[in-house]
């Protein structure tokens, strides 16, 4: 017995068989039975549709166990229930709407079939092979493709879309920025050079029949290599599929606090999109590129990898009330946590920015690190950004870490110097456990270059 799922674009449920046309629909119905089937209406230009299959259906006497209309057309559906509810024999359930999540999870997991889902994976530039092995690790084989080569590729993973999005958000990654599942495709195979934006009424007519997204706030997210199918820009692009889904009923397009995320890139030969929660993705921005502004008088860009820490981890710097900052110049991080209320204590050799030293909330050593002391349990955070060897680092804070209060804060950037940033990276964490620092949550930030960061909590 199989459950059959008739549809010309949409993704086929795990666990059922896709039947791209009405004809391959009928044929699965007189050649095996069928226990779930679930119907589209509208199959695409000139082909038959879902009043044909109804009606091929009452005519051979070719009826499942339980059907779904899960089609987006109204008029489709209502054409398809009232043809099949007179003539259906009266054991067969006739359900006048989609089939709900809850018992497509219960089928995927029945389902004796492997399964498998494909995502656009993003890391930071040249970290990508890393992000790959993350993917390993977590869920065994993984067959890839770079679409941009470092940073963005595709993979197929041999789990299922629930497992992959619930590991990930138990055990988030370190390299591995963002991630969408992908639930549509398009390959042009010979057209590609005489339309290079053929994609788009296929991708629209796949995105109007979601029912997820009328009235829902929706944020369209493009990307695209330099090559990619689409010859402007990605901002370009969003502007025409946003104007292309004009006909969804009541929804808001927005760029943050989305229900949904429509995710699109656009490679040289392919173009990917995917419908998901934001929390899904790993990130809620477009490829996990989280974008700050740029203040006016700003002393340093690092001060966005503190600001990127505060909104990934939910740190709240705010409840801190002394800190202490090694390798604080040129004060960027310094500035951020004056900001934010705190005593700050900031040590470095180099000169900090003269805008800061007039603060009251500042105490400056200007001092090599290893040689500075302090009281036990002054700081209840203590942040470290020293672009040095990640073990002399390492060996430094915790040399510093009697003046952190048990229960206080680190927040450290490690730099990856060396081809093994993976090794590397766990015996530096090793280094940091044996000093009473409980790794919270390792990552590398969109603003980290070569290097990551550690939020970290003494114990
Ligand atoms: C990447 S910068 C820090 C940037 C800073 N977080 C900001 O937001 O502006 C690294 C700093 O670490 C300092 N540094 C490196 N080794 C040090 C040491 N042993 N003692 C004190 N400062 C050190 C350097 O002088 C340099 O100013």
């Amino acid at each position: 017995m199989i459950h059959v799922y008739m549809d010309d674009f949409r993704r086929c449920p795990q666990g059922f068989t896709l039947a791209r046309t009405v004809d391959e629909c009928l044929e699965l119905l007189r050649l095996t039975e069928v226990d779930i089937l679930s119907l589209d209406y509208d199959m695409g230009p000139g082909e038959k549709n879902g009043t044909d299959m109804a009606a091929a259906m009452v005519r051979e006497g070719l009826f499942p166990r339980e059907i779904y209309l899960h089609t987006s057309s109204n008029s489709g559906r209502k054409s398809m229930y009232e043809i099949l509810y007179p003539n259906k024999p009266e054991h067969v359930l006739l359900h006048n709407g989609p089939i709900s999540f809850e018992r497509l999870d219960e089928i995927a997991r029945d389902c004796k079939v492997p399964p498998q889902s494909k995502w656009i994976c993003t890391a930071n530039h040249g970290f990508a092979p890393y992000a790959q092995e993350e993917l390993r690790r977590a869920f065994g084989s993984v067959k890839s493709t770079m679409l941009i080569p470092g940073e963005v590729f595709a993979a197929i993973l041999q789990k299922a879309v629930e497992e992959v999005t619930e590991q990930l958000a138990a055990a988030p990654p370190v390299f591995l920025r963002h991630a969408f599942l992908v639930d549509w495709e398009w390959c042009p195979g010979e057209q590609a050079d005489a339309d290079r934006h053929g994609w788009l009424p296929a991708l629209r007519k796949f995105l109007l029949g979601d029912f997820r997204l009328p009235g829902a706030r929706v944020a369209v997210q493009t990307r695209k290599s330099e090559d990619g199918l689409w010859s402007g820009t990605a901002a370009e692009m969003k502007d025409a599929l946003q104007n292309e889904l004009q006909e969804l009923a009541g929804t808001e397009f927005v760029v943050r606090d989305a229900d949904w995320v429509i995710s699109v890139f656009a490679s040289r030969d392919r173009v990917y999109a995917g419908v998901a929660r934001p929390e899904d993705n790993l990130s809620d921005w477009n490829g996990g590129a989280i974008r700050f502004r740029k203040e006016e008088g700003q002393i340093s860009r690092a001060k966005f990898k503190l600001l990127e820490a505060e909104a990934t981890f939910g740190i709240p710097f705010a409840s801190f009330r002394e800190a202490l900052d090694i390798g604080a110049a040129p004060g960027g991080w310094t500035s951020f946590l004056l900001e934010r209320g705190l005593n700050v204590t900031a040590v470095d050799t180099a000169k900090l920015h003269p805008s800061l030293l007039s603060s009251p909330k500042l105490t400056f050593v200007q001092r090599n690190a290893d040689s500075v002391k302090f009281k036990e349990h002054q700081f209840d955070l203590l942040v470290c950004d020293m672009s040095w060897s990640p073990k002399l680092a390492a060996k430094l804070v915790t040399s510093l870490l009697y003046a952190l209060v048990p229960g206080g804060t680190a927040i450290v950037t490690v730099k990856l110097m060396h081809k093994k940033p993976m090794a590397l990276m766990q015996e530096v964490i090793g280094l940091f456990q044996d000093a009473r620092l409980q790794v919270q949550r390792a990552k590398q930030l969109f603003h980290n270059r070569d290097e990551i960061t550690l939020y970290m909590i003494k114990y």
